[in-house]
């Protein structure tokens, strides 16, 4: 976000938490959704993955209350306010979108931190349901709030695991690491590589502009579900494969004992690890072009990730295959869907001269099939959850 829009989102939050609750709050965060530049579907096999913020961001007013009551009300929701008691929270519970800031209230009481009711209103311009990571976005602003609110002293990743087991084990979504490490942990200018088993990463420099290059979001508005229980089932037969195989997680397996694998699996798992084990091996190989300075090769490594999620995965579905192949044939030098799948997201590699011939080559393809106008915007490498005001 620039400072201009940065101080607009937290004059509008702040407005929007004194027409629910009559008062200022004590403070405003932010927290961005982000983009994938590669690595899906890795972080639940404990592999590698390379994220990096959005300027687009879940920004919250809040102010403590010491009576354990919660008060949660959204811009972009209905407008009400849901009133709940911190000691009365449990899994399930609440319905909607409510369930993710209350999720984390309850997942901090958890581990014993000693946090109490809040006053709590958001704003958001991250695209929901768009592969974008809206939910984590969602989550790791209530948790930095919280944790500032109540002095917690929580660093950057220990916000991001209680985010996410906010999701897991109160919203009931079994997602990996991920979002919340992103959302929380991302630097501007910088895509994050993070292992998911160990949890340490480090920042790489991301600055594509200056030799030329763009990212570019193609967001299909094919809403994706992951609570529908088909991101689960394949989590599980990931969890199955590496129990068949004999290793703690499929991140065990390095490429060239795939074949060997391979045979030893039934027929239904085999491309499941396939993804898996040849995703781990492109991050890596994309980290080895960025840190050579050679990221134009990054573009047949996203589109051969993209292959891999269509035909091994089969996340995919017509309209991100169609502005895959389209932003392809527009010049684009590669590009994947993003995020868990069956809709959602597409981001692309571009020449930022050829950026608008691309975005109207998406367009124009997905007029011709009939498919609803994508949103399409470039991506710029932005800061993980700080406070605004
Ligand atoms: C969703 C999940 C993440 C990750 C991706 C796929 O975004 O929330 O944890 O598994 O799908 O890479």
């Amino acid at each position: 976000m620039t400072t201009d829009a940065a101080a607009t989102s937290a004059t509008d939050t702040t407005e929007a938490f004194a027409a629910a609750y009559g008062d200022a709050p004590d403070g405003v965060w932010a927290a961005p959704g982000r983009i994938n530049v590669i690595g899906e579907h890795t972080d639940y096999n404990e592999g590698f993955v390379l994220p990096a913020a959005l300027p687009h961001t879940t920004r919250v007013a809040a102010r403590r209350r010491t009576d354990g009551r919660i008060r949660l009300t959204s811009v972009q929701g209905d407008g009400k306010v849901t009133e709940l008691a911190l000691d009365g929270l449990a899994p399930g519970a609440v319905p909607g979108w409510a369930a993710y800031p209350a999720g984390v209230f309850w997942a901090l009481a958890q581990a014993g931190h000693p946090v109490g009711g809040a006053d709590l209103a958001f704003t958001s311009d991250v695209p929901t349901g768009a592969g974008l990571s809206s939910s984590a976005a969602l989550e790791c602003a209530t948790a930095i709030a919280l944790d500032e609110l109540f002095g917690l002293g929580l660093d950057a990743p220990a916000r991001a695991l209680l985010a996410q087991r906010a999701e897991n084990d109160f919203v009931g979504v079994p997602c990996g690491a991920l979002d919340q490490m992103a959302s929380s942990c991302c630097v501007a200018g910088h895509a994050f590589f993070l292992d998911t088993r160990t949890l340490t990463g480090r920042q790489v420099p991301l600055d594509l502009p200056a030799v030329g290059l763009s990212l570019l979001v193609i967001d299909t508005r094919v809403k994706h579900d992951l609570g529908d229980g088909a991101y689960a089932a394949l989590r599980a037969g990931c969890e199955r494969a590496a129990e068949l195989l004999g290793v703690r997680a499929l991140r065990d397996l390095g490429i060239e004992e795939l074949a060997a694998a391979e045979e030893k699996l039934p027929a239904e798992l085999r491309p499941l690890v396939r993804h898996v084990v040849t995703e781990d091996q492109r991050v890596l190989d994309t980290i080895r072009l960025l840190d050579a300075g050679e990221p134009r090769a990054l573009g047949p490594v996203l589109t051969a990730g993209h292959a891999s999620l269509r035909d091994d995965y089969r996340v995919s579905c017509p309209e991100t295959d169609l502005a895959v192949s389209a932003a392809n044939a527009a010049g684009a030098l590669g590009a994947r869907m993003m995020g868990g799948g069956f809709g959602g997201s597409v981001l692309a590699l571009v020449d930022t001269d050829r950026l608008g011939a691309v975005e109207r080559a998406v367009c124009a393809a997905f007029a011709e099939a009939g498919f609803a106008a994508p949103y399409v915007f470039p991506a710029v490498p932005s800061q993980g959850a700080h406070r605004i005001k």
